[in-house]
């Protein structure tokens, strides 16, 4: 066991942070573990065998195994626990030394602790780190932010732990202060868009459609072996396959139908419309989460309001390709919404994003990771200030192509009264961003009719009111 010297300390010995120390230990680096819950302690030495591994239940314990100047990582709940640690460990800490969030933080928590612990001379970095427990234990994707000498002294080390793909680590510095963590909150808001959009497939394949769990599986497990190849689809084929030990029925068909949610889906969302850059489909994912998790209202609702049969008129062999094609589209169309707004962010809290490079981190390792994404770091290499991947030449031709199979998704879901929120509002984001005209005409004038807030006109510059009432 480990003592002294160690190069990283790890705080929450969780699986997450277990298994991050593990991952760490195995890459050769000394690395000291922190949990105030002496199981998990044992646990963690337990596992970690002959590994170079410590571990303390104390702080000041954890503390003196560290290396100075130290590096602490945290590995806990994001929001107050997050504080909680911190106040344990200043005491401890000296100019000099580097603490680390590896946690889903909100990323204005994430500025307000650097600035607190900058007046302390240590420096914070808000780490983004993807791919759950098994990420974790085998090679996450992650996203440093912060200040960018503090990210060298870590850099091996994080470099060695991260995945990799073609050889290339599945990790770079972001940018500063809260850079790592606004994307990684947004890595987040595409993983539930794209994972709503995959549940909305489900719905019309088994209400529309009728297909057997069997058949759902088999239907995931070929669009998982062609371009919309991705983590989140290769686990919905799984799904599918795994028979519930207390029932003998599919899992699956006894999980219950309510969604929870952590918050970084929302904080995603609700960031977008402080910097007025619309991720639609993001957005419908939270809502629908939210809509799921009324259950018992939905269940007395569905008594009353009655509608058509949740019933696709087409054949499976014609609508099945169709489906694919359009849920190829619409999550191109996700990480478009995502990229633009990390673009948007970039811009308004001084970043300095490299667009390319965050297609690249995440294409191992992390949640969101998808053969699209080699498409995405193409078309950010060729134009690396392109305004929206959607005018990106050979994703325009791609989205074109298949607009009309997400029109006709759309369609046919609606006709058979099937809930499509995300396909829905990636169309119209589609023929929204598409559009050279847009009804908001109209808007002005009303807000100006009823509030005098004015408008601009397409034929003269300037700011114009004009008295509409004719009561006045
Ligand atoms: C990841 C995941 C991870 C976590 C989600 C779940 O990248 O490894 O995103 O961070 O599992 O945040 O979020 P919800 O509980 O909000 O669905």
């Amino acid at each position: 066991m480990t003592r002294q010297g160690c190069e990283l300390g790890m705080v929450g010995l969780g699986v997450m942070g277990r298994n991050l120390l593990l991952n760490i230990a195995d890459h050769g680096y000394p690395v000291a573990g922190y949990d105030k819950d002496p199981d998990r302690v044992r646990a963690l030495l337990e596992e970690a065998g002959p590994r170079p591994a410590g571990g303390a239940t104390s702080v000041a314990e954890f503390a003196a195994m560290l290396r100075p100047p130290r590096a602490v990582m945290m590995l806990v709940p994001a929001g107050p626990a997050v504080d909680a640690v911190i106040r344990d460990l200043l005491p401890l800490l000296s100019p000099g030394d580097i603490l680390i969030d590896g946690g889903n933080s909100f990323f204005r928590d994430t500025d307000l602790r650097a600035q607190t612990l900058a007046a302390h001379g240590i420096a914070f970095l808000g780490v983004g780190v993807s791919g759950g427990e098994h990420g974790a234990r085998r090679g996450p994707s992650v996203m440093p932010g912060g200040p960018r000498q503090a990210y060298e002294r870590v850099r091996p080390l994080f470099e060695a732990i991260a995945a990799r793909v073609d050889g290339d680590p599945c990790v770079t510095y972001l940018g500063p202060g809260s850079a790592g963590h606004y994307v990684k909150m947004v890595h987040n808001g595409i993983e539930y868009g794209v994972m709503q959009l995959i549940a909305e497939t489900y719905d019309l394949m088994r209400r529309g459609l009728g297909l057997s769990d069997d058949e759902l599986h088999a239907a995931y497990d070929a669009w998982n072996r062609s371009e919309a190849a991705s983590y989140l689809l290769e686990i919905t084929a799984d799904i599918f396959l795994r028979v519930d030990e207390r029932t003998g029925r599919r899992l699956v068909d006894v999980i219950l139908d309510a969604a929870k949610q952590k918050g970084t889906g929302m904080w995603t969302s609700q960031s977008a419309m402080e910097l007025a850059q619309p991720v639609p489909t993001i957005s419908a994912a939270v809502e629908m989460r939210s809509l799921s998790a009324l259950d018992s209202e939905r269940a007395a609702a569905s008594r009353i309001l009655r509608g058509p049969a949740p019933r696709i008129e087409a054949a499976r062999e014609a609508f099945l390709p169709r489906l694919r094609s359009a849920l190829y589209a619409a999550m191109l169309m996700t990480y478009a919404q995502g990229m633009a707004l990390l673009g948007s962010a970039s811009r308004a809290y001084g970043y300095g994003l490299d667009l390319e490079a965050i297609a690249r981190i995440w294409r191992g390792g992390c949640i969101i990771r998808a053969a699209l994404l080699e498409r995405v770091r193409a078309a950010y290499r060729a134009r690396p200030a392109l305004p929206n991947l959607l005018v990106d030449p050979d994703l325009a031709e791609e989205i074109m192509a298949r607009a009309a199979d997400l029109r006709a998704v759309v369609c046919r879901a609606a006709e058979a009264a099937i809930p499509v929120p995300a396909f829905s509002a990636t169309l119209a984001y589609l023929d929204g961003y598409r559009s050279a005209w847009l009804p908001a005409n109209l808007i002005q004038a009303q807000r100006d009719y009823f509030g005098a807030h004015t408008y601009e006109r397409v034929d003269t510059r300037g700011v114009f009111h004009t008295e509409w009432s004719r009561e006045q």
